[in-house]
């Protein structure tokens, strides 16, 4: 049987490729995370069973800590871009669930790590391993997850994959690093938080949607289509990620909102609103980037509303989205490739 588990019962209550892309923003459009979810339902629980299996340690913190982030309800949606791409392409084979898992352990890596930096003490709704553990064992459990990550895709045993992967871990890193430069810093300009979440998240994205090209053994248009489409729709996740740290529903979003905030961190709707608020405004939310305040939370969010920066925001958000449906333009239809479709507009009409 195909491992792709092709599955012709799946409807989409809206389909994208009907939309015209000049008339309509891809924000306007329903999606639906539950149908995407249930398409991908065989192929996820066999990715779920790998990642348990390389959970495994015989140091039992590594497997407390472990178990614990990883069965807390992340939403799988890197694993799941990887399965998507490869499905899309026609792939045949088996190591896209192993690769999923790979994708998965490294986003897990790096949230391990986030939250010690970010000193943030809720994901998923849970307490953080840090808050828990104390940040010491998140750091090395979360260098446990990417070396283990590393030991599964010399499995797959594919130079190109290792190429992508070693560049992506890479790239996350340097973008970590950059946004600590920029914490606390004001002046950060607009293109300057592009070129961090284009690396702390978006390459991430990018790597797990070409690897399916690359498994699928696809020539370098198609590869470069499932590329771009990775990046936008990563950008497109994270500018909405920094607008649901100020907009979200705490027990729907599973993360304090504010963190942002508490840290200095200018995000976006920050960044727009210093350029668009009154001088006592853009002061007020300079010092409160130089200083790192969460009890400013309210009166933040009034200023990014009354600027127009929650708006603007989300309208780059639309635009990522938008950029990569239209990447996929010449991949041939099918579910999958409607899922890709619907996973875009997921990741800028999500609550969580
Ligand atoms: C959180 O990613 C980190 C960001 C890049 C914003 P997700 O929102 O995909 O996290 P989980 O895995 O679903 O919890
Ligand atoms: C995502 O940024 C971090 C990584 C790519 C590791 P955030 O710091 O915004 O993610 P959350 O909000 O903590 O999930
Ligand atoms: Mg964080
Ligand atoms: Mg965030």
């Amino acid at each position: 049987m195909n491992p792709c588990y092709h599955t012709p019962l799946i409807h989409f209550t809206s389909h994208y490729r009907h939309m015209s892309s000049t008339n309509s923003s891809a924000a306007s459009q329903p999606i639906d995370f539950k149908t995407i979810q249930q398409l991908m339902s065989p192929i996820m629980a066999q990715v779920d069973k790998e990642i348990l299996q390389e959970l495994n340690s015989d140091v039992v913190l590594i497997n407390q800590i472990g178990f614990h982030i990883v069965n807390s309800g992340g939403k799988r949606l890197r694993p799941m871009l990887v399965a998507l791409s490869a499905c899309a392409l026609g792939y045949e084979g088996k190591d896209h669930t192993t690769l999923a898992a790979v994708i998965e352990f490294i986003h897990t890596a790096t949230l391990l790590h986030d939250d010690v930096v970010d000193e943030s003490d809720m994901r998923r709704g849970d307490e953080t391993a840090n808050a828990i553990w104390g940040n010491a064992a998140s750091v090395l459990v979360g260098d446990f997850l990417y070396s283990r990550s590393f030991e599964m895709m010399v499995g797959v045993n594919n130079m190109r994959v290792m190429d992508i992967l070693s560049h992506a871990t890479n790239a996350i890193a340097e973008g970590e690093v950059l946004q600590l430069l920029n914490i606390n810093n004001p002046d950060t300009s607009e293109a300057q938080y592009l070129e961090v979440i284009r690396r702390k998240t978006a390459k991430l994205f990018e790597a797990g949607t070409r690897l399916g090209a690359v498994l699928a053994n696809k020539d370098e248009e198609t590869e470069k289509a499932l590329s771009t489409y990775g990046l936008h729709l990563g950008n497109a996740f994270q500018i909405m990620d920094d607008m649901l740290d100020y907009t979200a529903d705490v027990a729907e979003l599973g993360k304090n909102l504010g963190d942002d905030l508490a840290e200095g961190k200018p995000t976006l709707p920050l960044i727009h609103a210093m350029a668009h608020g009154t001088a006592e405004q853009s002061k007020f939310i300079k010092e409160t980037i130089k200083n790192g305040n969460r009890d400013a939370y309210l009166d933040i969010l009034a200023i990014i509303k009354s600027t127009g920066s929650l708006d603007y925001t989300a309208q780059l958000a639309d635009q990522e989205a938008q950029k990569a449906i239209d990447a996929l333009s010449n991949i041939p239809d099918s579910n999958y490739k409607q899922a890709m479709e619907q996973l875009a507009l997921f990741s800028i009409q999500r609550s969580y």
